[in-house]
């Protein structure tokens, strides 16, 4: 996994429980790295999984609670990095729309050796979006987090339920719909 990402999550454990909780974290889990990243680097997936159950451990905060705060507060960091994702999307929808054919692939373009989820969209005639997570990361509560986080970027007032399909083996299938009430 990118360094950006391990750098974002140092980053949200300082901000919500301060430097020590960071460095208690990064003791406990070891990582063979340090815990030092640099953004373009890549990492063992596994040193972040060791923090982050090193981290609920400490806070007593059950892991998906965690993954799913994190991944709300790095979709606000990834668009202030990158506000020309936002132009031409006027909505939830047509952003969510536009990451696995836009955003994911530009992400692929800076970094070649990114590990991204196949994020497939589809209208249902109900007005709600169908946005089906598929990755061998395991990581259907950060998107269920970074779809949160993309909601309050818009100051919209969607709702999200989620079904999780398959989650064994090499795969993890989690669908989300995107409805007003
Ligand atoms: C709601 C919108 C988004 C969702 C649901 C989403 C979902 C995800 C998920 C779940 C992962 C983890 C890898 C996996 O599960 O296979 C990931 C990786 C990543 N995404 Fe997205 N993403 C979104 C928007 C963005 C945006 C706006 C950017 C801006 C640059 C971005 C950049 C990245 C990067 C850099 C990685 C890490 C790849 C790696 O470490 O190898 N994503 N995305």
């Amino acid at each position: 996994m990118k360094g950006i990402v391990f750098n974002e999550f140092i980053e949200f454990v300082e901000s919500a429980q301060g430097m020590v909780t960071v460095d208690a974290m990064i003791t406990a889990a070891n990582p063979v790295s340090g815990g030092a990243y640099t953004a373009a680097g890549y990492y063992d997936f596994q040193e972040l999984i060791a923090m982050v159950t090193a981290l609920s451990t400490r806070c007593n905060i059950p892991i998906p609670d965690l993954v799913r705060g994190f991944g709300k507060y790095l979709f606000g960091k990834l668009v202030a990095q990158h506000p020309d994702f936002f132009r031409d999307k006027p909505d939830v929808f047509s952003f969510l729309e536009s990451i696995e054919g836009h955003i994911h692939v530009e992400v692929r373009r800076i970094y070649p050796d990114a590990e991204l989820p196949r994020l497939e969209t589809e209208r249902r005639s109900d007005g709600s979006l169908l946005l089906r997570y598929r990755s061998r990361r395991h990581l259907a509560d950060l998107a269920e987090g970074m779809i949160a986080g993309c909601i309050a970027y818009y100051h919209a007032k969607n709702k999200v339920s989620r079904s999780d399909l398959l989650d064994e083996g090499e795969a993890q299938v989690t669908e989300f719909i995107i409805f007003y009430e």
